[in-house]
């Protein structure tokens, strides 16, 4: 087992925060409610002050001590961001391009969620039952382990600091993300508003899993760390290729042309949407029926666009989107389209 040394621990003291649960009365509290029809459907989790179904109370101990092995490969990211597929990638990468495991098995068991038997609650219960608790899945995957997760890192398992394993963390322009994340809530939690209402909350970062800033930018700060690949929704959609190269050379692995090419083939938007081992078909269909698909334009892999938002957002949502985002930004050297 992979044991912390003193000497290393003195090197990136990293103090191993108190966690506080916080229930959320007031309008904020209201408002979520009646969007997801569940009383009381997310706590604040403090630090970071993330919004997380109740469930997380159980999980989150367990994962901020979890066992951190230099050989990990995480994935780090909000909700929305083409993180399903940039896993997808990396997993792809590391496993020699082995497409036909990729396809056989369903990446929530090659590359679990760690968070996620604390998200698929209410009617998605049925599904975790199956898999099993996300964290005991964590602790049990051979190594090298390939993990997700939505946390932000003062959520994130402490010795992620320390032991400092590979990450790579993805990041969307916030519009995309949110007019992405809306749908996905109206497809997995059966989210039931507008989506000014929910840009609002979002805005306030009081939608689920709460402040984006804090996410995005405790990563970007991080970026010049030889542990961490800082990619974006945009470039990968530009470049697929290149985003490969890129990745490869993180994970220390070399790719024929041939390689990137197929990969890039198989990681392609329309090869991803089909694909029944990432696009959460088979657990919808499950749930809601399978007339659901014929029935309903809604998709976990959705439309794969960079500028959505514009048949989403009034002109006045947007401005109020980018005032903040500048906001956010301004001296950081972080950029989006
Ligand atoms: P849209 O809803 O805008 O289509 P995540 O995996 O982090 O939940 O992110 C999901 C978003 O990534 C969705 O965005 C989805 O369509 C998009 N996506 C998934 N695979 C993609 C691909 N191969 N190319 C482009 N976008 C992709």
């Amino acid at each position: 087992m992979f044991a912390i040394t003193p000497m290393e621990s003195t090197l990136d003291i990293w103090e191993r925060p108190q966690l506080e649960f916080r229930r959320l009365d007031g309008d904020v509290g209201r408002r979520l409610d009646a969007l997801f029809g569940v009383p009381d459907c997310l706590l604040e989790v403090n630090p970071g002050r993330v919004l997380l179904p109740p469930e997380f109370k159980e999980l989150a101990d367990r994962i901020l001590d979890l066992t951190v092995y230099p050989d990990d490969v995480w994935l780090v990211s909000y909700p929305r961001t083409g993180s399903t597929w940039a896993q997808e990638m990396v997993w792809c990468i590391a496993n020699d391009l082995d497409f036909k495991k990729a396809k056989e098995t369903m990446q929530q068991l090659r590359t679990p969620l760690l968070e996620l038997s604390a998200i698929m609650v209410d009617d998605n219960k049925e599904w975790m039952k199956e898999l099993g608790n996300s964290v005991d899945l964590v602790e049990k995957m051979p190594r090298p382990r390939f993990i997700k997760s939505h946390l932000p890192l003062e959520l994130l398992p402490t010795q992620i600091n320390v032991v400092k394993p590979k990450i790579v963390y993805v990041a969307r322009n916030p519009k995309d993300m949110c007019v992405s994340y809306y749908h996905y809530c109206m497809l997995i939690h059966n989210l039931k508003g507008t989506v000014e209402d929910f840009c609002d909350l979002f805005l306030k970062d009081r939608a689920p899993v709460g402040p984006v800033w804090n996410h995005i930018l405790g990563f970007w700060k991080k970026r010049h760390e030889p542990n961490i690949l800082f990619l974006k929704y945009e470039d990968m959609k530009r470049d697929q290729k290149g985003a490969i190269r890129k990745a490869a050379a993180f994970l220390d692995k070399t790719l024929a042309e041939e390689q990137v090419n197929q990969l890039a083939e198989y990681l392609s938007f329309g090869n991803m949407k089909k694909n029944p081992a990432v696009n959460l078909e088979p657990i919808i269909a499950r749930k809601n029926g399978p007339e659901f698909l014929n029935k309903s334009d809604l998709r976990f892999i959705r439309k794969g666009e960079i500028g959505d938002w514009k048949n989403h957002m009034s002109e006045e949502m947007a401005a109020r989107f980018d005032a903040w985002t500048e906001e956010n930004i301004r001296g950081t050297g972080l950029t989006f389209d």
